[in-house]
Protein backbone atom coordinates (compact mmCIF):
# COMPACT_ATOMS: atom_id res chain seq x y z
CA UNK A 1 0.00 0.00 0.00
CA UNK A 2 1.60 3.78 -0.65
CA UNK A 3 2.04 6.01 1.99
CA UNK A 4 -0.97 8.14 0.47
CA UNK A 5 -3.55 5.58 0.98
CA UNK A 6 -2.43 4.78 4.67
CA UNK A 7 -2.67 8.30 4.87
CA UNK A 8 -6.49 8.06 3.64
CA UNK A 9 -7.54 5.40 5.81
CA UNK A 10 -7.07 7.17 9.03
CA UNK A 11 -10.05 9.37 9.75
CA UNK A 12 -9.77 12.89 11.21
CA UNK A 13 -11.37 11.51 14.54
CA UNK A 14 -8.24 9.00 15.42
CA UNK A 15 -5.68 11.79 15.13
CA UNK A 16 -8.39 14.12 16.93
CA UNK A 17 -8.21 11.29 20.07
CA UNK A 18 -4.87 10.82 20.09
CA UNK A 19 -3.88 14.83 20.45
CA UNK A 20 -6.28 14.91 23.00
CA UNK A 21 -4.79 11.67 24.54
CA UNK A 22 -1.16 13.25 24.31
CA UNK A 23 -2.05 17.23 25.43
CA UNK A 24 -3.87 15.07 28.12
CA UNK A 25 -6.95 17.41 27.89
CA UNK A 26 -9.02 16.15 30.38
CA UNK A 27 -5.94 16.62 32.91
CA UNK A 28 -6.35 12.99 34.31
CA UNK A 29 -4.33 11.34 31.50
CA UNK A 30 -1.68 8.80 33.07
CA UNK A 31 1.36 9.57 31.42
CA UNK A 32 1.91 6.71 30.18
CA UNK A 33 -1.58 6.15 28.53
CA UNK A 34 0.06 9.58 26.95
CA UNK A 35 3.12 7.94 26.05
CA UNK A 36 1.20 5.25 24.02
CA UNK A 37 -1.13 7.71 22.20
CA UNK A 38 3.18 9.44 21.24
CA UNK A 39 3.83 6.20 19.83
CA UNK A 40 0.52 5.99 17.71
CA UNK A 41 1.10 9.14 16.69
CA UNK A 42 4.80 7.86 15.65
CA UNK A 43 3.40 5.41 13.85
CA UNK A 44 1.21 8.08 11.41
CA UNK A 45 4.06 10.73 11.60
CA UNK A 46 6.47 8.17 9.79
CA UNK A 47 3.70 7.24 6.93
CA UNK A 48 3.96 10.87 6.13
CA UNK A 49 0.43 12.43 7.59
CA UNK A 50 1.53 15.64 8.51
CA UNK A 51 -1.95 15.75 10.85
CA UNK A 52 0.38 13.43 13.37
CA UNK A 53 2.79 15.72 13.12
CA UNK A 54 1.09 18.57 13.90
CA UNK A 55 -0.80 16.82 16.82
CA UNK A 56 2.67 16.08 18.58
CA UNK A 57 3.39 19.74 18.10
CA UNK A 58 0.51 20.88 19.91
CA UNK A 59 1.61 19.29 22.76
CA UNK A 60 4.94 21.47 23.31
CA UNK A 61 3.10 23.53 25.74
CA UNK A 62 3.49 20.35 28.48
CA UNK A 63 5.89 20.87 31.27
CA UNK A 64 6.89 16.79 31.52
CA UNK A 65 10.96 17.30 30.00
CA UNK A 66 10.29 13.73 29.20
CA UNK A 67 7.32 13.51 27.12
CA UNK A 68 8.60 16.76 25.19
CA UNK A 69 11.81 14.90 24.62
CA UNK A 70 10.19 12.28 23.44
CA UNK A 71 7.87 14.07 21.12
CA UNK A 72 10.96 15.86 19.72
CA UNK A 73 12.37 12.22 19.71
CA UNK A 74 9.12 11.03 17.27
CA UNK A 75 9.24 14.03 14.86
CA UNK A 76 12.93 13.35 14.02
CA UNK A 77 12.28 9.90 13.14
CA UNK A 78 9.46 10.80 11.39
CA UNK A 79 11.46 11.37 8.09
CA UNK A 80 9.17 14.10 6.75
CA UNK A 81 10.77 17.72 6.02
CA UNK A 82 7.57 18.74 7.37
CA UNK A 83 9.01 18.39 10.89
CA UNK A 84 11.53 20.59 10.48
CA UNK A 85 10.03 23.73 11.33
CA UNK A 86 8.13 22.48 14.30
CA UNK A 87 11.59 21.33 15.56
CA UNK A 88 13.08 24.55 14.98
CA UNK A 89 10.56 26.43 16.81
CA UNK A 90 11.47 23.95 19.84
CA UNK A 91 15.69 24.13 19.59
CA UNK A 92 14.63 28.50 19.43
CA UNK A 93 12.38 27.97 22.92
CA UNK A 94 14.90 28.89 25.19
CA UNK A 95 11.78 28.16 28.02
CA UNK A 96 12.14 24.69 27.37
CA UNK A 97 14.16 22.52 29.26
CA UNK A 98 18.16 20.94 28.14
CA UNK A 99 16.98 17.53 27.71
CA UNK A 100 13.62 18.59 25.08
CA UNK A 101 15.65 21.35 23.28
CA UNK A 102 18.97 18.85 23.36
CA UNK A 103 16.17 16.33 21.57
CA UNK A 104 15.03 18.82 19.09
CA UNK A 105 18.94 19.64 17.63
CA UNK A 106 19.42 15.98 17.71
CA UNK A 107 16.08 15.21 15.49
CA UNK A 108 17.15 17.71 13.18
CA UNK A 109 20.06 15.99 12.88
CA UNK A 110 18.29 12.78 12.32
CA UNK A 111 15.66 14.15 9.79
CA UNK A 112 19.44 15.41 7.89
CA UNK A 113 17.78 18.13 5.86
CA UNK A 114 20.40 20.94 5.04
CA UNK A 115 17.33 23.36 5.97
CA UNK A 116 18.23 22.96 9.97
CA UNK A 117 21.87 24.20 9.52
CA UNK A 118 21.83 28.06 10.21
CA UNK A 119 19.63 27.24 13.23
CA UNK A 120 22.10 24.54 14.56
CA UNK A 121 25.33 26.86 13.87
CA UNK A 122 24.01 29.48 15.75
CA UNK A 123 23.34 27.49 19.14
CA UNK A 124 26.26 25.61 18.39
CA UNK A 125 28.14 28.84 18.63
CA UNK A 126 26.02 30.37 21.01
CA UNK A 127 24.25 28.32 23.42
CA UNK A 128 26.09 28.77 27.06
CA UNK A 129 24.72 24.79 27.65
CA UNK A 130 27.19 21.97 26.63
CA UNK A 131 24.86 19.40 25.83
CA UNK A 132 22.75 21.77 23.50
CA UNK A 133 26.28 23.17 21.76
CA UNK A 134 27.80 19.13 21.57
CA UNK A 135 24.12 18.35 20.31
CA UNK A 136 24.25 20.87 17.52
CA UNK A 137 27.86 19.69 16.78
CA UNK A 138 26.85 16.33 16.23
CA UNK A 139 23.63 17.01 13.89
CA UNK A 140 25.87 19.80 11.64
CA UNK A 141 28.66 16.74 11.09
CA UNK A 142 24.96 14.12 10.57
CA UNK A 143 23.52 16.25 8.05
CA UNK A 144 26.87 17.14 6.24
CA UNK A 145 27.70 13.43 6.51
CA UNK A 146 24.42 12.22 5.06
CA UNK A 147 24.40 15.01 1.94
CA UNK A 148 28.00 14.61 1.33
CA UNK A 149 29.71 12.50 -1.18
CA UNK A 150 31.95 10.57 0.97
CA UNK A 151 29.49 8.66 2.70
CA UNK A 152 29.10 6.39 -1.15
CA UNK A 153 32.70 4.60 -0.41
CA UNK A 154 32.08 3.73 2.87
CA UNK A 155 30.58 0.34 3.61
CA UNK A 156 28.34 -0.18 6.82
CA UNK A 157 26.77 -2.95 7.35
CA UNK A 158 23.08 -3.32 7.74
CA UNK A 159 22.19 -3.91 11.46
CA UNK A 160 19.29 -4.65 13.84
CA UNK A 161 19.42 -1.17 15.24
CA UNK A 162 18.28 0.03 11.40
CA UNK A 163 15.14 0.65 12.19
CA UNK A 164 16.37 4.11 14.13
CA UNK A 165 18.02 6.70 12.75
CA UNK A 166 21.14 7.41 15.02
CA UNK A 167 22.37 10.82 16.17
CA UNK A 168 25.97 9.77 14.08
CA UNK A 169 26.44 6.28 11.71
CA UNK A 170 28.98 4.01 12.49
CA UNK A 171 31.78 3.50 11.45
CA UNK A 172 32.19 2.10 8.35
CA UNK A 173 32.97 -1.79 8.56
CA UNK A 174 36.57 -2.81 9.22
CA UNK A 175 38.72 -4.40 6.37
CA UNK A 176 40.54 -6.90 8.56
CA UNK A 177 38.70 -10.21 9.90
CA UNK A 178 39.91 -10.03 13.44
CA UNK A 179 36.93 -8.39 15.38
CA UNK A 180 38.88 -8.80 18.99
CA UNK A 181 42.04 -6.27 17.12
CA UNK A 182 39.27 -3.80 16.25
CA UNK A 183 37.11 -3.89 19.80
CA UNK A 184 40.75 -3.25 20.97
CA UNK A 185 41.04 0.03 18.77
CA UNK A 186 37.31 1.34 18.59
CA UNK A 187 37.79 0.87 22.95
CA UNK A 188 41.12 3.29 22.99
CA UNK A 189 39.43 5.72 20.56
CA UNK A 190 35.72 5.53 22.37
CA UNK A 191 37.56 7.37 25.64
CA UNK A 192 40.01 9.55 23.05
CA UNK A 193 38.80 13.39 23.55
CA UNK A 194 41.07 14.34 21.43
CA UNK A 195 38.94 12.85 18.97
CA UNK A 196 36.07 14.90 17.23
CA UNK A 197 33.33 13.69 18.91
CA UNK A 198 31.33 13.26 16.15
CA UNK A 199 34.04 10.29 15.40
CA UNK A 200 33.64 8.82 19.12
CA UNK A 201 29.67 9.04 18.23
CA UNK A 202 30.43 6.77 15.04
CA UNK A 203 33.12 4.37 17.21
CA UNK A 204 30.22 3.89 20.07
CA UNK A 205 27.74 2.65 17.40
CA UNK A 206 30.46 0.89 15.65
CA UNK A 207 30.75 -1.11 18.99
CA UNK A 208 27.00 -1.47 19.15
CA UNK A 209 26.91 -2.90 15.94
CA UNK A 210 29.72 -5.74 16.70
CA UNK A 211 27.77 -6.53 20.11
CA UNK A 212 30.30 -8.88 21.45
CA UNK A 213 30.80 -9.30 25.39
CA UNK A 214 34.16 -7.31 24.69
CA UNK A 215 32.40 -4.73 22.89
CA UNK A 216 29.78 -4.11 25.49
CA UNK A 217 32.77 -3.73 28.06
CA UNK A 218 34.48 -1.19 25.97
CA UNK A 219 31.35 0.81 25.85
CA UNK A 220 31.22 0.95 29.38
CA UNK A 221 34.48 2.81 29.57
CA UNK A 222 32.12 5.52 27.68
CA UNK A 223 30.73 6.11 31.07
CA UNK A 224 33.71 7.62 32.71
CA UNK A 225 33.91 10.53 29.87
CA UNK A 226 33.40 13.92 31.63
CA UNK A 227 30.38 15.13 28.58
CA UNK A 228 26.97 13.92 30.03
CA UNK A 229 25.54 13.61 26.37
CA UNK A 230 28.36 11.15 25.55
CA UNK A 231 27.10 9.32 29.15
CA UNK A 232 23.42 9.37 27.88
CA UNK A 233 24.02 7.94 24.32
CA UNK A 234 26.35 5.35 26.38
CA UNK A 235 22.97 4.33 28.65
CA UNK A 236 20.65 4.58 25.36
CA UNK A 237 23.16 1.83 23.23
CA UNK A 238 23.23 -0.13 26.64
CA UNK A 239 19.21 -0.26 26.14
CA UNK A 240 19.71 -1.34 22.58
CA UNK A 241 21.94 -4.03 23.26
CA UNK A 242 19.64 -5.52 26.44
CA UNK A 243 22.81 -6.91 27.79
CA UNK A 244 22.29 -7.98 31.15
CA UNK A 245 26.30 -7.57 31.32
CA UNK A 246 25.44 -3.16 31.07
CA UNK A 247 22.92 -3.90 34.42
CA UNK A 248 25.54 -2.76 36.74
CA UNK A 249 26.64 -0.13 34.91
CA UNK A 250 23.99 0.84 34.55
CA UNK A 251 22.36 0.51 37.74
CA UNK A 252 25.60 2.68 39.52
CA UNK A 253 24.40 5.89 36.76
CA UNK A 254 20.73 5.73 38.06
CA UNK A 255 21.83 6.17 41.89
CA UNK A 256 24.61 8.16 41.20
CA UNK A 257 22.41 11.61 42.08
CA UNK A 258 25.40 13.63 41.21
CA UNK A 259 24.93 12.48 37.50
CA UNK A 260 23.15 14.86 35.30
CA UNK A 261 19.61 14.10 35.12
CA UNK A 262 19.20 13.22 31.04
CA UNK A 263 22.13 10.74 31.84
CA UNK A 264 20.44 8.81 34.57
CA UNK A 265 16.90 9.39 32.50
CA UNK A 266 18.55 7.07 29.77
CA UNK A 267 19.73 4.41 32.16
CA UNK A 268 16.48 3.99 33.72
CA UNK A 269 15.19 3.82 30.10
CA UNK A 270 17.56 1.45 29.13
CA UNK A 271 17.56 -0.88 32.35
CA UNK A 272 13.50 -1.15 31.28
CA UNK A 273 14.59 -2.03 27.91
CA UNK A 274 16.84 -4.90 29.62
CA UNK A 275 14.04 -5.56 31.72
CA UNK A 276 15.58 -8.69 33.75
CA UNK A 277 13.91 -9.07 37.29
CA UNK A 278 17.27 -7.63 38.79
CA UNK A 279 15.83 -4.45 36.98
CA UNK A 280 12.56 -3.79 38.10
CA UNK A 281 12.91 -3.24 41.99
CA UNK A 282 15.43 -0.49 40.48
CA UNK A 283 13.06 1.01 38.58
CA UNK A 284 10.57 1.07 41.37
CA UNK A 285 12.75 2.57 44.09
CA UNK A 286 13.95 5.36 41.44
CA UNK A 287 9.92 6.23 40.23
CA UNK A 288 9.90 7.99 43.50
CA UNK A 289 13.54 9.79 43.24
CA UNK A 290 12.86 13.94 43.55
CA UNK A 291 14.06 14.75 40.54
CA UNK A 292 11.48 14.28 38.10
CA UNK A 293 12.37 12.91 34.58
CA UNK A 294 14.11 10.65 36.17
CA UNK A 295 11.16 9.28 38.72
CA UNK A 296 9.13 10.10 35.00
CA UNK A 297 11.63 8.08 32.72
CA UNK A 298 11.21 4.91 35.66
CA UNK A 299 7.27 5.19 35.89
CA UNK A 300 7.72 5.11 31.78
CA UNK A 301 10.24 2.13 32.01
CA UNK A 302 7.98 -0.07 33.83
CA UNK A 303 4.90 0.60 32.07
CA UNK A 304 6.77 -0.67 28.89
CA UNK A 305 7.86 -3.76 30.81
CA UNK A 306 4.44 -4.65 31.33
CA UNK A 307 3.65 -4.53 28.31
CA UNK A 308 6.43 -6.72 26.92
CA UNK A 309 5.01 -9.35 29.72
CA UNK A 310 1.31 -8.78 28.77
CA UNK A 311 1.84 -10.10 25.30
CA UNK A 312 -0.09 -7.03 24.03
CA UNK A 313 0.36 -6.67 20.03
CA UNK A 314 1.38 -3.12 19.80
CA UNK A 315 2.69 -0.54 22.21
CA UNK A 316 0.24 2.15 21.82
CA UNK A 317 -2.84 3.75 22.47
CA UNK A 318 -5.89 2.74 20.33
CA UNK A 319 -8.74 5.33 20.27
CA UNK A 320 -12.07 3.48 20.54
CA UNK A 321 -13.69 5.24 18.16
CA UNK A 322 -12.88 6.24 14.54
CA UNK A 323 -11.18 3.14 13.29
CA UNK A 324 -7.78 1.33 13.84
CA UNK A 325 -4.22 3.03 13.62
CA UNK A 326 -1.85 1.37 11.48
CA UNK A 327 0.54 -0.44 13.11
CA UNK A 328 4.21 0.91 12.71
CA UNK A 329 5.28 -2.58 11.08
CA UNK A 330 2.27 -2.94 8.39
CA UNK A 331 2.67 -1.43 5.00
FE1 LIG B 1 19.04 12.21 23.80
FE1 LIG C 1 16.11 10.15 26.28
Amino acid sequence: MSSETANQKVDQKVIDELERVLVNADKKTHLSLRYRALFSLNALGKKGDSRAIDAVYSAFGDDSELLKHEMAYVLGQSGQKYAVEPLTKVLNDLNQQVMVRHEAAEALGALGFPEALPVLQKYYKEDPLVPIKETCDLAINRICWKNGLERKNEVISTSEYDDVIDPAPPLPDATAADVSAEVKKLRSELIDQKLPLFYRYRVMFRLRNIGTEEAVEALTDGFQDPSALFKHEVAFVFGQLTSPKAIPSLVKVLEDKSEAPMVRHEAAEALGGIATAECIPVLEKYAKDDVRVVAESCIVALDMIKYEQSGEMEYAYVPKAGGKVPLENEE
